[in-house]
């Protein structure tokens, strides 16, 4: 049986001043313990959001493929380590579009997690024009392919499919096409780390908000959230931490 993850993206959202979304956030993630949650901050929140977030682990949205060395405005896992974060996304689509990052870059940085320990959410998702033109199953499958880390287990991995033209747009696939890209996306993981596909969860991002999670959440193979612009405020996003619980019973 996996256990839900409902996961926040902050992405370039985040100040200090908004500490107390993460304790709150934190409050109910505790008041919810039959699934789990975390919080994935910007860089230069980490250290602080760790400060107030008790046992809720806080993550970051990236990290880079090498330890160290000559490569300005980038951080590296032993860096998120030291700032306090337990986990980190990788492939996150924005970083595909606006960084340029391909499957391999993904690969790269979720090994270099790994190796520090880091838990990983690998993300992957096609766009609409992908969508329209039937090609959604093989670019997840490829995306997959080239990008899950070797190695791969449910102790450290999390994969999340994020299809590009939900983010942030208020539209979500119906519920047969998220099971269906699930299901596809289950079976590559089963053909190429074999049982250990059973325990990797696979979440659903885009536009998810309290009030379509928990049908989202009940989807086959669905195991957990990843949640932009719903995960800003406790407001907003404790519903889907509570959407979660509900459908775990
Ligand atoms: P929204 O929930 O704002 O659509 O963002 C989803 C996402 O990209 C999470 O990583």
């Amino acid at each position: 049986m996996r256990r839900k993850l409902v996961a926040g993206n902050w992405k370039m959202h985040g100040l200090r001043a908004q500490l107390g979304e993460v304790e709150a956030i934190a409050a109910a993630a505790a008041a919810n313990p039959g699934v789990d949650a975390t919080l994935c901050v910007p860089f230069t929140l980490i250290s602080a959001a760790v400060g107030v977030a008790g046992a809720l682990p806080i993550g970051a949205q990236d990290v880079h493929e090498a330890d160290q060395g000559a490569h300005t405005g980038c951080i590296s896992a032993p860096m998120l380590v030291e700032a306090g974060a337990t986990l980190t996304i990788v492939g996150h689509s924005e970083r595909r579009a606006d960084q340029h990052e391909t499957s391999h870059d993904a690969w790269a940085k979720a090994a270099a997690a790994r190796r520090h320990g880091l838990q990983v959410i690998l993300c992957c998702g096609e766009t609409e024009a992908e969508r329209d033109a039937g090609r959604a199953e093989r670019i997840v499958q490829s995306q997959i392919e080239k990008s899950l880390p070797d190695g791969a287990s449910p102790e450290w991995l999390t994969l999340a499919y994020e299809p590009r033209w939900a983010i942030g747009t208020g539209r979500t696939p119906t519920l047969d096409e998220i099971a269906s890209i699930h299901a596809i996306a289950r079976a590559k993981l089963r053909m190429m780390v074999g049982d250990a596909a059973l325990g990797i969860r696979i979440l659903y991002g885009g536009s998810v908000i309290g009030t379509n999670a928990a049908a989202i959440l009940a989807v086959d193979n669905v195991d957990g959230a990843l949640v932009g612009g719903a995960s800003l405020t406790a407001e907003k996003f404790v519903p889907i931490i509570e959407a979660a619980t509900s459908v775990s019973r």
